[in-house]
């Protein structure tokens, strides 16, 4: 059944009015956002003087100063966004992943125009439509023999993986301690800031012991050796706390700690152990969802039926856990007033509609495709102009990094700022080396926004270079 014919609010949207209204309103933003497809400098004079107060006022007021001076204007097009200076960058980092889409995408303004009309917020207890058909169409997207069944929406990675343990603890109590990874990150709470591995993040905060680090996949060790040294970790640590531990929590593709993967030669065998002992598999998908190259990473990976929890978030606008309906939790354990603006939930929907519609998905789809191009574009500066100054280049979809100079927070810290001068943004990745890392709005690039990239790039890495030599 549809409910298209019945509602007010479908009579409204299907009305002569209402469709010439958000034709000229598409239009016009259109006509504007269009302006908006060269990098353009920084003001001057009496304009950049009062950006300069603006972003200082606004750093005094939070406390702490902003990495860059960017203070955006919301407009933009494609991966270029204005600031309010007028200057525009070429955004390669895109909110630290969310604007997949790039910016003011004809598409996502679409979606937000509809819901003009609605509350503002929504909850659990009274949703609107927008929540029940993102969930509904993430739930048909899990993949052939994946047993995701549910899934509860909360505004941040941080709340949904949260979300995550609390379900994992509930099912497998008395257990509560957690298998991670070294380097991995899952955000901000007095939780989650105990799974992520880096006590610069924690400083001042209790510890619960809660946690244990088992080593990730080695690239200079290869395969075995990895697999005997994480699994030989795992059965020493399960063996000293028998009983104690509740799920194995990982990121396929390490975000923060530096855009690091294994093959699913490793997984297979380290989820096959933890299977074996009991534990629950806990994917944080935050940020990997859509970026991959599929939907999911896990199913890049094709592990489907391993995953019991997988949660969400960053580029599909909202933030979500999945659980199998062995780990539905009790009633009571989850809730939240919030579940996203009504305006996110409506502009998920057509994120991931688009990832299909448009082809990114996939072997021979447009992520694999520019993100290959883009790692060999990469590639050739440290064989070429770049040699020694660039290395260790990471791609996988829209996840690109590489290692400036020594790859030391220094090094990082005067590339990017380098590079924010060339009108390029981006942020940084890794624990050592550091590394310059781009979450590329691939959903909208094309070759020769790469190519202007890896320009820029090389300039900026070559003035920093110039400037250490006096
Ligand atoms: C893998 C991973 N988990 C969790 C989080 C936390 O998400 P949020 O910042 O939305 O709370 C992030 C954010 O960067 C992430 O990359």
């Amino acid at each position: 059944m549809s409910f298209k014919s019945i509602s007010e609010s479908s009579t409204l949207q299907t009305s002569i009015r209402y469709q010439a209204a958000k034709k000229e309103m598409l239009e016009t933003i259109l006509e504007a956002s269009r302006k908006i497809r060269v990098i353009q400098p920084s003001a001057d004079g009496e304009v950049k003087e009062q950006y300069l107060k603006t972003i200082q006022t606004f750093a005094k007021n939070r406390g702490r100063d902003l990495y860059f001076p960017f203070l955006s204007s919301g407009l933009g097009s494609g991966p270029f966004i204005e600031l309010v200076d007028g200057s525009v960058k070429l955004d390669m980092i895109t909110g630290i992943g969310i604007n997949f889409f790039g910016h003011t995408h004809p598409e996502l303004v679409k979606a937000v125009i509809d819901t003009l009309a609605s509350d503002v917020m929504q909850g659990n207890l009274m949703p609107s439509i927008q929540m029940s058909e993102l969930l509904a169409l993430i739930l048909s997207k899990v993949g052939e023999g994946c047993r995701l069944k549910h899934g509860w929406l909360m505004c941040s990675g941080t709340m949904v993986n949260e979300v995550a343990l609390k379900i994992v603890r509930q099912k497998k109590a008395p257990a509560t301690k957690i298998l991670a990874f070294k380097d991995c990150f899952a955000g901000r709470s007095t939780a989650m800031q105990e799974i992520t591995d880096n006590p610069s993040y924690r400083v001042g905060q209790p510890i619960y012991g809660e946690v244990h680090y088992l080593p990730f996949y080695d690239v200079q060790q290869g395969l075995l050796p990895s697999i005997e040294a994480t699994i030989r970790n795992m059965r020493e640590v399960l063996a000293r706390f028998p009983g104690k531990f509740a799920a194995l929590m990982i990121e396929l593709v390490q975000g923060e700690g530096g855009f690091l993967y294994a093959p699913r030669e490793f997984y297979v065998p380290i989820f096959d152990e933890a299977k074996k002992a009991g534990l629950a598999i806990w994917i944080d998908e935050i940020q990997t969802f859509g970026r991959t190259g599929e939907l999911f990473a896990y199913q890049k990976f094709c592990l489907n039926e391993y995953v019991d929890i997988v949660t969400i978030g960053k580029m599909l606008q909202a933030c979500m856990v999945l659980y199998t309906e062995e780990y539905n939790p009790k009633p009571g354990l989850v809730a939240g007033t919030f579940s996203g603006s009504t305006a996110a939930l409506q502009t998920a929907k057509r994120v991931v509609e688009l990832l299909y519609e448009e082809n990114l998905l996939g072997k021979e789809g447009k992520i694999g495709k520019l993100s290959r191009y883009f790692a060999k574009k990469l590639e050739n500066l440290a064989d070429g102009s770049c040699k020694g100054l660039i290395s260790e280049i990471r791609a996988i979809g829209g996840m690109l990094a590489f290692k400036p100079f020594l790859g030391t927070l220094e090094d990082v810290k005067a590339v990017l700022l380098s590079l924010f001068d060339f009108g390029v943004v981006a942020f940084y990745c890794g624990h050592g080396p550091y590394l310059i890392r781009f979450l590329a709005p691939l959903g909208v690039m094309v070759e020769s926004e790469v190519d202007q990239v890896c320009t820029l790039t090389e300039s900026a890495v070559l003035t920093v270079l110039k400037r250490r030599n006096g």
